[in-house]
């Protein structure tokens, strides 16, 4: 009887804490914050002496919003962050430049991540890996990420793709199955992140891959109501050497 009381109470709770939830989301898909971090501070050419990821950022940004989000880019040019000296998490509490705890702020309220990256040398943009590396995992830890990789050439950086994998995975912004890779984006955006052929297919394949990633922010969002994913698995905050199997 006690047993029976005490699911039933239970029961009721999860029933209140679930009605919490949905009524929390703004519609079917919701209105999410989403932080689009561009990978390039490249300011003189030839050939083009503005950046083409400045385009794809435009694009993927202005794709977003029509979507109902809210979205900010990450402009490593604007941020001026130096090659990594100290993380934002290395100091101490208060004591952060203002550029790094801003910036951390709208990591830890973001429910989603672009990484927009040009493929330099065969791998991801070494000015996105800098801007990432300033930060813990714990701010981008249980929200899903969207890999956006373009170039000049053919292949649309699908190296730089494959190599951020697993870098977005560390950081436990899990990135969704479905990339976007523009080759030669520098025909296929204008300066100001329009579509050159307007008729062409390329918003559907953005979607393709944003909606992915828009399907499991809103899942990661609504559970943790439910659950605090930190509760289950806290953050390592001390040694590097917490990671490691028990001897
Ligand atoms: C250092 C460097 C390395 C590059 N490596 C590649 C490469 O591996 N694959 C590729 O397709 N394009 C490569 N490119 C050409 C880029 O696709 C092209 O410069 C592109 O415009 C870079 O993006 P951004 O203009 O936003 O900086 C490279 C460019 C630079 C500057």
């Amino acid at each position: 009887m006690l047993g029976m009381a005490m699911s039933t109470m239970s029961r009721a709770r999860l029933e209140r804490r679930l009605a919490r939830c949905f009524s929390s989301a703004t519609s079917a898909t919701g209105k999410l914050s989403v932080l689009c971090f561009l990978g390039t501070t490249r300011n003189d050419g030839p050939p083009f002496p503005t950046r083409v990821g400045s385009r794809v950022a435009a694009y993927s940004a202005s794709l977003l919003k029509k979507h109902g989000h809210a979205v900010e880019v990450v402009d490593p040019l604007e941020l001026d962050l130096p090659l990594l000296r100290k993380p934002e998490f290395a100091y101490q509490r208060g004591e952060q430049p203002k550029v790094l705890s801003e910036l951390a702020e709208a990591i830890r309220s973001a429910d989603a991540f672009v990484m927009i990256s040009p493929e330099y040398n065969h791998t991801a943009s070494p000015a996105l890996l800098n801007t990432l590396n300033h930060f813990g995992s714990s701010i981008f830890s249980y929200k899903p990420s969207a890999i956006c990789t373009y170039s000049q050439g053919q292949w649309g950086g699908a190296r730089a793709a494959v190599a951020l994998r697993p870098i977005l995975s560390e950081l436990g912004c899990l990135p969704v199955s479905a990339m976007i890779h523009v080759p030669a984006a520098h025909t296929v955006f204008d300066e100001h992140g329009s579509l050159i052929k307007e008729e062409s297919d390329w918003e559907q394949y953005f979607m393709r891959t944003f909606s992915q990633m828009e399907w499991w922010a809103m899942a990661a969002k609504n559970h943790k109501v439910l659950q605090d994913p930190f509760s289950l698995s806290p953050a390592l905050k001390r040694q590097p050497s917490q990671r490691n199997a028990p001897k």
